[in-house]
């Protein structure tokens, strides 16, 4: 799988935030020439810590998606790009709704534009998400599902997957587009605003604070690890047979968030409550949610090779180890680290 991109040149849009910076260390263990993208805006996942690793071997260029010029001038000349740029927040994109739709939209269809006009040849896998689906009419939910999301994240993602899906059609863009479930593991964002429930936990518990779940705490969903979801990135990039299509991510095991506690619990002693919903985040709640992948399994014989205990312990090793980077502030861990990075850094 990995030989493909050995001396290719991909375009990771959003490459210093959690699951952007995963994709681009592995991608520089394959031998890829990676330009990294990202706006690193206050409160978002971009964290100068996330590419230590691989800083001298990679091009980052800080700019905004929005810049529609720069961003033509990059997908030049790039074999694969992967769109992972965006706001995550839920409850973000219904106070901001604008910005939202902005960013996970309309740069989206600018990105597209932008290929079609200058690289109509790249391969294009876009960031999308199952909170699309919004409240589950049944589990688990595969890509027939109806589509009726709950925020204004949920629809500008649907809006934009269908702007990868129509250039592909009609202009025969080499695009895919998944459909990611709760994805956690290194480097993810402990400290912005409205981060998801497995953020918030992790950085309760290594803050030794107590956890607030909302609800009971019996509500469902399936994880992924982050290495599995670079892994599917990897497949969706190279593989022509995928245009044009859509499919989600997943994992056969599910678990509470009950569950999820209780596993943190093992590598901290921390406290948990279960407290009602405030009302915004009941508005906009699912509920139990996993996911069928059975199709993007029978395109690729993608699997999740990792479960939630193994998961959700090596997480904490390196939060652990790494702490300093990521709890440093509440809300702007990437910006400050900016100034604390070596000045051999290849910020362009
Ligand atoms: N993490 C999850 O559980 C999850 C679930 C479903 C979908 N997704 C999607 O996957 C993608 C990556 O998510 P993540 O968890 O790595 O988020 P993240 O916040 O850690 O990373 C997103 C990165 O995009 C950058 N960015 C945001 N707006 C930008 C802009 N206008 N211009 C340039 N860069 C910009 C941020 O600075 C950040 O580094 C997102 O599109 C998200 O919607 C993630």
């Amino acid at each position: 799988m990995t030989d493909f991109y050995d001396n290719r040149r991909v375009l990771v849009l959003g490459g210093l935030g959690f699951i952007g910076s995963n994709l681009t260390l592995k991608l520089v263990d394959c031998g890829a020439h990676v330009t990294v993208v990202d706006s690193l805006a206050p409160g978002l996942g971009a964290n100068w810590f996330n590419v230590q690793p691989v800083r001298n071997r990679i091009r980052v260029v800080v700019s905004d998606l929005r810049d529609a010029d720069r961003l033509t001038a990059l997908v030049r000349s790039q074999d694969v790009i992967f769109s992972l740029a965006g706001r995550v927040s839920h409850i973000a994109s219904m106070r901001d709704p604008l910005i939202d739709q902005d960013i996970n939209c309309r740069s989206q269809l600018s990105l597209l534009e932008s290929c079609r006009q200058h690289n109509p040849a790249a391969r294009i896998v876009f960031a999308s998400t199952r909170q699309l689906y919004g409240r589950p009419r049944y589990l688990p939910v595969d890509e027939r599902h109806p589509i009726a999301p709950v925020d204004v994240n949920g629809v500008s993602k649907r809006a934009a997957e269908m702007f990868f899906t129509l250039y592909h059609k009609v202009h025969g863009l080499h695009t895919v587009s998944l459909r990611l479930t709760n994805t956690y593991g290194p480097r993810m964002n402990l400290c912005g605003f409205g981060q998801g429930f497995m953020n918030v936990f992790l950085n309760r518990a290594l803050t030794n604070s107590r956890i607030d779940i909302f609800g009971t705490g019996l509500q469902r969903r399936d994880f992924n690890y982050v290495d599995d979801v670079v892994d599917a990135f990897l497949l969706a990039g190279q593989d022509d047979r995928l245009d044009g299509r859509i499919f989600n991510l997943g994992h056969a095991d599910h678990a509470s968030l009950l569950e999820v506690v209780r596993l943190l619990q093992r590598h901290a002693d921390v406290d948990f409550r279960c407290v009602p919903f405030p009302a915004d985040y009941a508005a906009i709640d699912v509920g139990d949610y996993y996911g069928d992948f059975s199709r993007f399994h029978e395109a690729t014989g993608w699997q999740p090779k990792c479960d939630l205990a193994q998961g959700i312990a090596a997480t904490w090793r390196f939060f652990d180890q790494h702490r300093e980077w990521y709890l440093e502030s509440e809300h702007d861990s990437g910006v400050r680290s900016v100034q604390r990075i070596p000045a051999a850094s290849t910020r362009d």
